[in-house]
């Protein structure tokens, strides 16, 4: 069942595979043992996505973390998945001040982190980052439709495009993109409908994320895939639930160190006995409370 990776993953699969049908499983990750587990099951494209803010550091929006951090965390999941296509989510902040801003923190995200990709979350305003990207050879995953670090102005975490005038917008964004030379598109909680008037209009690999069965590609959170997160949301395939298990786990380790059950004969590191005798010496020799 399980098809370990066994070459580079590239753009040119995600593009062939938007003519050949085969779908792009696509999970988050940010860490190196992770990164490694996927690698080994198969999985042919991570996203280390600023939802890291939420799962790992524990921020109820993915607002707060750092550019450094996701540059961090990147570098860690590529040297766990070399093989893997891997795509750098920028984090709120270090690309919206400004196309110089954006071009010189993309960029250094690229070169720390050695992603294939990076993932910004996009409006009309960040064309001109998009055309400057393609120019200095940056591959760049357009993000459409929820925009996370837009829950401000979005009014919340509820899915886009339930008109047909916000389809439509949303569309004519794609297509725009697709123009100013992005590479691929991200596409987060929209009706099917919206999600296949993207595909249909546009040329690019569409990852859908909550954005029904047409997408060339999906993508989840894992955490919420694995039962780890508080809730799952209902677009989220139930992949198992590793929440019980690991919480067992813990409480098994509490209950074997409190009750002495660990660390026993089997945990222990070994000494020669003659050095054991040795070290026996050696304490009563120089035992503070010795007579000698
Ligand atoms: O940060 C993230 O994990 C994402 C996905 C939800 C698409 O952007």
């Amino acid at each position: 069942m399980l098809k370990p990776l066994k070459e580079k993953v590239t753009l040119g699969h995600l593009r062939s595979a938007r003519q050949s049908g085969q779908k792009t499983a696509m999970l988050t990750c940010y860490d190196y043992t992770t990164a490694r587990l996927m690698q080994a099951a198969g999985v042919p494209a991570l996203l280390v996505g600023d939802s890291a803010a939420n799962v790992i550091l524990g921020h109820p929006t993915t607002l707060p973390v750092s550019l450094s951090f996701m540059i961090e965390i990147t570098a860690a999941v590529r040297r766990g998945a070399p093989l893997a296509f891997l795509v750098a989510d920028m984090p709120f902040g270090s690309y919206q001040a400004s196309v110089a801003q954006g071009t010189r923190n993309i960029c250094r995200m690229v070169k720390q982190s050695q992603c294939d990709c990076v993932k910004i979350e996009v409006t009309a305003h960040h064309l001109p980052l998009i055309r400057s990207l393609a120019a200095a050879g940056v591959p760049v995953m357009a993000h459409l439709g929820l925009r996370p670090q837009s829950v401000g102005v979005l009014g919340g975490y509820k899915y886009q495009g339930r008109t047909a005038d916000e389809a439509a917008s949303i569309v004519a964004l794609a297509l725009q993109m697709e123009e100013a030379g992005a590479v691929a598109l991200l596409i987060e909680a929209v009706p099917p409908e919206v999600a296949n008037a993207v595909i249909q209009r546009t040329s690019l690999p569409v990852i859908g994320c909550g954005a029904g069965p047409g997408c060339h590609g999906c993508v989840i959170v894992t955490h919420d895939g694995l039962g780890l997160t508080p809730s799952r949301p209902k677009f989220v395939p139930n992949l198992a639930e590793l929440g019980d298990p690991l919480r067992e786990a813990f409480g098994k380790y509490v209950h074997a160190v409190s009750t002495g059950a660990y660390p026993s004969a089997e945990h222990q590191y070994t000494m020669a006995p003659a050095e054991q005798d040795r070290l026996k010496a050696w304490i009563e020799k120089t035992d503070k409370n010795s007579p000698c």
